[in-house]
This record gives C-alpha cells, structure tokens and sequence, in this order.
C-alpha cells in the first residue's frame, strides 16, 4: 500500500480541556473525562492508559465523534469532532469496547459493508476483504455468521474491519482483549507496520506490557485527568528509583513475605521459592537489600532490573491517590 498522505494538520489529534460529564437519570452526574488536553503526533503509536473507570473509552467515544464533549475541544486532523462529525468519521476507523460487529452478517459480508461504506467499489471491497481475512485466519469462517463465532473470533472480525480501509487515524479500545498470543503478536506487528507507513494509532490496553513494547507516546489517566505523559524512557525517568527484583531461592525463608512487605513494595508477588519485589529505593540500597535477603537461604537466581511500565503505573497511581 502507498504511504498515507500528509495531513493538512500539524497534529493528528488535538485535546484542549476536554471534559465528558454523563447525566444519568436520578443518580449523580459522572464527570468521566475531567479537563484533559493532549496532542499526537501524525505516525504514532499513542496509548491512553489508566485503571478501570480513568475515562478511557470515553476518551475515545468523544474522539471517534460516538459522544458529544460537554466542554473543551477535541479535533482529528484538524476536524472539530463536534462541529465537523462527518469530515472527522471519513478519517477514522474504530474498534470500541462494545461489539462493533453486526452479529447477523456473515465474517465476508461484516468486511464488504465497512468497505462500501468508506467508498471502496464492489471489487476492490471484494478483493480487500480475501487478503485481510488470509492475514486473520478467518478464511475458514468467512461465510459463517458472527452471531455463530467464539468470542476470539468475533474480536477478531472487529479489528479485521480497521484493516479493510486505509483511514489515517485508527482508534482501537482494548485491541488485544479475547486474542490469543499469536494472533496478537501478529497484530502489534501489523500496527507497527501502519504506524510507520504514516497512520496515527491510538490504543486502549489493560496490559501494560503491550504498551511497553508498542507505544512511543503513553498518557497515563485517572478519574478522568492527566496522571503522567511522555515516552516510555520519560515515564521511567519519573520511576527512576524503583527496581524489580527476583530471586529464587532452594527454599523459600520462612516468614519472608511478611518482612517484604513491611518495605511497603510497589509490588510483592511470591510463587513457590520465587519473589518478585518492586521497591522504590536508591541502587545502592537495593543492592543491599539483595545482600540481605541472600543471608537468608541458598539463592539459585537473582535479577535485578529497573522499572516496567507497570511498577510506574502502579507508583503514579499510589501518588495520585494520596494527592487527593
Ligand atoms: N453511559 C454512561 N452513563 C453514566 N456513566 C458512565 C457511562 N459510561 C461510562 N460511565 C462512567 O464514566 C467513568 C469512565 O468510564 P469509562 O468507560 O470511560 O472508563 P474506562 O477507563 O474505559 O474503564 P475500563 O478500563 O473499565 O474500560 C466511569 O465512572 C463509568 O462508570
Ligand atoms: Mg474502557
């Protein structure tokens, strides 16, 4: 496929203290996106992460133009997403939480209609779906009804239908979720490979570790606001005293875990004679720390690494609580 053309606008997406307050009937109103303001880059791989509830996928609802903002500004390539819906939807495609799929159209026909919809005629509809459905795997189901497929299956039609089209912006709510290993890593490279050929990628991920490994740009929410921002060495930068360390041990010391956790971990997880501890402490001291707890048994392993994305996640979202 040819490279995307370049967009009129400087970002591909642009935020200014957008807020997203929900009125359910006779209960409270929810202020569910809180003043976020954010831009990204045309090319990039940018994830919106944060616990259950941040505002995430409200986020994207007002993005994709599902939702109108209450207040602030959002545009996509330069297109107010409240004013100019229509120039907005020409320009994206979208995989939301919710089922995107209609359940009583076979696997082809779910593909030919999303096609026919952004313009392609009959044959090159035709001709796009048999490719995408070979690189899904969904060439054996393609005359099944979706109603009729596993959940996998059915997250899977969902996010072959982003592929059909070649729409500069494409938003994807939890993207992995119900995928198995292969076909995921099958899909981070695919989105790599769109990234670089220009399409600006925003993603949802519950797993941090897909973030990790896929985002140059990561804005990590909570209660509908800004908790931190930046690439993955700017968010370590903001961790840079936290360690995760893990040993192994012949046997296990009895009583160990009660000690650890008396160094208020970031994060604690003991399986059979294996700890993996994230503390937040300066190197010197962990090395120490290490010393310590080899006194205590015959160890066979030890690692010590710097932070993942979920120690930061994990340690941003301990401060963010205690701000308030
Ligand atoms: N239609 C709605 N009516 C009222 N409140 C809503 C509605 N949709 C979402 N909310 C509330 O808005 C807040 C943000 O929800 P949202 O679905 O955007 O979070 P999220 O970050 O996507 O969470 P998750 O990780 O669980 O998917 C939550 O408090 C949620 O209960
Ligand atoms: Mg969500």
């Amino acid at each position: 496929m040819c490279p995307i053309k370049k967009p009129v606008s400087e970002f591909a997406i642009q935020c200014e203290n957008l807020v997203k307050v929900y009125r359910p009937r006779r209960r409270a109103p929810v202020r569910a996106v809180d003043g976020l303001s954010f831009a990204v880059a045309p090319g990039s791989i940018f994830a919106l992460l944060g616990p259950n509830g941040a505002g995430k996928t409200t986020t994207l609802k007002v993005l994709t133009t599902l939702l109108l903002p209450t207040t602030g500004r959002a545009s996509v390539l330069g297109h107010d997403v409240a004013k100019q819906p229509l120039d907005v939807r020409r320009r994206i495609s979208a995989v939301i939480q919710e089922t995107a799929v209609d359940m009583f159209l076979s696997v082809r026909d779910n593909l030919l209609t999303f096609a026919r919809f952004h313009g392609f005629s009959l044959a090159a509809a035709r001709s796009r779906a048999s490719e995408v459905m070979e690189q899904f795997h969904l060439t054996a189901e393609a005359e099944r009804k979706v109603m009729d497929l596993s959940g996998g299956y059915r997250r899977r039609v969902q996010v072959a239908k982003v592929f059909m089209v070649d729409t500069p912006v494409v938003f994807m709510d939890e993207f992995s979720t119900g995928m198995d290993p292969i076909l995921k890593r099958a899909v981070m490279s695919m989105l790599r490979a769109e990234a670089s050929r220009g399409r600006t990628i925003v993603l949802t991920t519950q797993v941090l570790s897909e973030a990790e490994e896929l985002c140059d740009d990561i804005l990590i929410m909570n209660k509908g606001r800004q908790v931190a921002r930046g690439d993955l060495h700017a968010l370590k930068l903001l961790s840079r005293d936290v360690y995760e360390v893990s040993m192994t041990f012949e046997r296990l010391p009895c009583e160990i875990e009660g000690e650890l956790q008396r160094l208020d971990p970031v994060r604690l997880h003991v399986n059979q004679n294996t700890i993996e501890l994230a503390v937040r402490a300066e190197e010197p001291h962990v090395l120490e720390l290490v010393g310590e707890l080899a006194k205590k048994g015959r160890v066979l392993h030890v690692e010590i690494k710097g932070a993942s994305l979920e120690d930061i996640f994990v340690e941003l979202l301990k401060e963010d609580a205690h701000s308030n």
